[in-house]
C-alpha cells in the first residue's frame, strides 16, 4: 500500500481530534510497511493490537462530544464505530491466524475506511462541534 498522507482536507476543524486521526494514519503506514510483514510478522499484530486500543479510545471521545452537543447525526455514527470495531476484530483475528493472507483485505480495509470515515462521516460534525466552542 502506498503511504498514506494527511492532507489539510481530513481537517475536522478540531485540533485535538485532528491530532488523534494524524497519528491513527501513522499506525496505518507503519502497518503498510511491507517489509515490517516479512521481517517481523509478530510485530505486526502488536502494532494491530495497539491500533485497535488507540482507536477505541478516540471513537469514545468523538461519541462523548456527540452526545454532550447533542448531535443530531450520533445514532448513524455510532453504527459506523461499531462497524468498523467488528469487522476490525474479525480481520485482525484472521491475520493472526493466516499472517499474510488476510494482510492485504486487512490494509484495504484500513487504508479506506479511514480516508473515507473522516472525509464523509466524521467532517459533519465540524459544525457542531466548532458552534459549540471545540476548535
Ligand atoms: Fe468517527
Amino acid at each position: 500500500m502506498p503511504e498514506l498522507v494527511w492532507r489539510d482536507e481530513y481537517s475536522v476543524g478540531v485540533k485535538e481530534l485532528d491530532v488523534q486521526h494524524q497519528i491513527i494514519i501513522q499506525f496505518i503506514n507503519e502497518l503498510n510497511d511491507t517489509e515490517r510483514l516479512r521481517n517481523a510478522p509478530d510485530e505486526v499484530d502488536r502494532i494491530l493490537d495497539r491500533l485497535t486500543e488507540y482507536v477505541i479510545t478516540h471513537f469514545a471521545l468523538e461519541e462523548e462530544y456527540m452526545e454532550r452537543f447533542d448531535y443530531e447525526g450520533l445514532e448513524d455514527h455510532l453504527e459506523k464505530h461499531i462497524h468498523y470495531i467488528e469487522t476490525i476484530a474479525d480481520l485482525t483475528q484472521d491475520q493472526v491466524d493466516q499472517k499474510d493472507k488476510v494482510y492485504e483485505e486487512l490494509m484495504g480495509f484500513l487504508n479506506q475506511w479511514w480516508t473515507n470515515h473522516i472525509l464523509k462521516a466524521d467532517k459533519k460534525y465540524s459544525k457542531t462541534f466548532n458552534d459549540n466552542g471545540l476548535r
